[in-house]
């Protein structure tokens, strides 16, 4: 497994945040995080990344225990996101919004722009312009980007399709399937669970902090509750 969370609680002063959590992650999987408003999906991604510290249980990415790192040695191990909300640098360019992404000494920052300005052609228009002043769509192609920047091994995405219009999700969509394809291995966390387990091998639901199913993408798909709660 690639990153495995055993038996992980987290907690925001006395408050339990996330009660036992246990998920993985294999390379080349696609696994996306369902639940609904508060359920934990971002406090999950926060307790990974050593921003918010879980108070039990273990962390391991790439046979290593990250639970104690802090997350700048979480992302130099090869884990970066795409956070919730985008987080870009609103005066700064999309090229160096870009740039800020690259990890520390990295050489080949030309090739992995063109990869990305592949991937998302609209931004190539774009590369000078203020990222706050750009659509929220383009946004969040700036967001995964930056997040791309630094090849990592493991892409974490929190609800990157937010707030977009469904003819751009089932773009932004396919894109995030070609990235799969070209070898990154992707954590998914999403709100709308049917187009995430479309693009997804696997997937855990959240509820109150708790995992409260599971499965391969045809299991969540049939689980009465997935389809009653997140399918519609
Ligand atoms: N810093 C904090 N201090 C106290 N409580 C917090 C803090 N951050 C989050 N919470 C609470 O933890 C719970 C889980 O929040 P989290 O952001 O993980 O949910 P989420 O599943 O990402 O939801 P959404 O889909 O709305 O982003 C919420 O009830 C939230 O109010
Ligand atoms: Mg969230």
């Amino acid at each position: 497994m690639l990153l495995q969370l055993n038996s992980v609680s987290t907690s925001y002063g006395k408050i339990k945040m996330l009660d036992k959590v246990c998920l993985s992650v294999d390379t080349g999987e696609v696994v996306c995080l369902l639940g609904s408003n508060g359920a934990g999906k971002s406090t999950t991604i926060k307790t990974i990344l050593g921003m918010v510290k879980s108070n039990n249980g273990q962390i391991l990415f790439d046979g290593q225990d990250i639970g104690k790192m802090k997350t700048y040695e979480v992302i130099r191990k090869g884990i970066s996101v795409a956070p919730e909300g985008r987080r870009l640098f609103p005066r700064m360019t999309v090229e160096q919004n870009l740039e800020i992404g690259l990890a520390a000494n990295q050489e080949d920052s030309a090739e992995l722009k063109d990869r990305v300005y592949q991937l998302f052609p609209v931004l190539k228009d774009r590369v000078n312009q203020a990222a706050g002043t750009l659509s929220g769509g383009e946004q969040a192609m700036v967001a995964i980007s930056r997040a791309l920047m630094q090849k990592p091994k493991l892409l974490i995405l929190d609800e990157p399709s937010f707030g977009l219009a469904p003819l751009l999700v089932e773009a932004f969509y396919n894109t995030i399937i070609e990235i799969s394809r070209q070898g990154t291995t992707i954590l998914l966390s999403e709100q709308n669970a049917g187009k995430a387990l479309e693009v997804s091998d696997r997937g855990y639901v959240l509820q109150k902090g708790a995992i409260y199913a599971s499965g391969t993408k045809q299991e969540l798909m049939e689980n009465d509750l997935v389809r009653k709660c997140y399918l519609g």
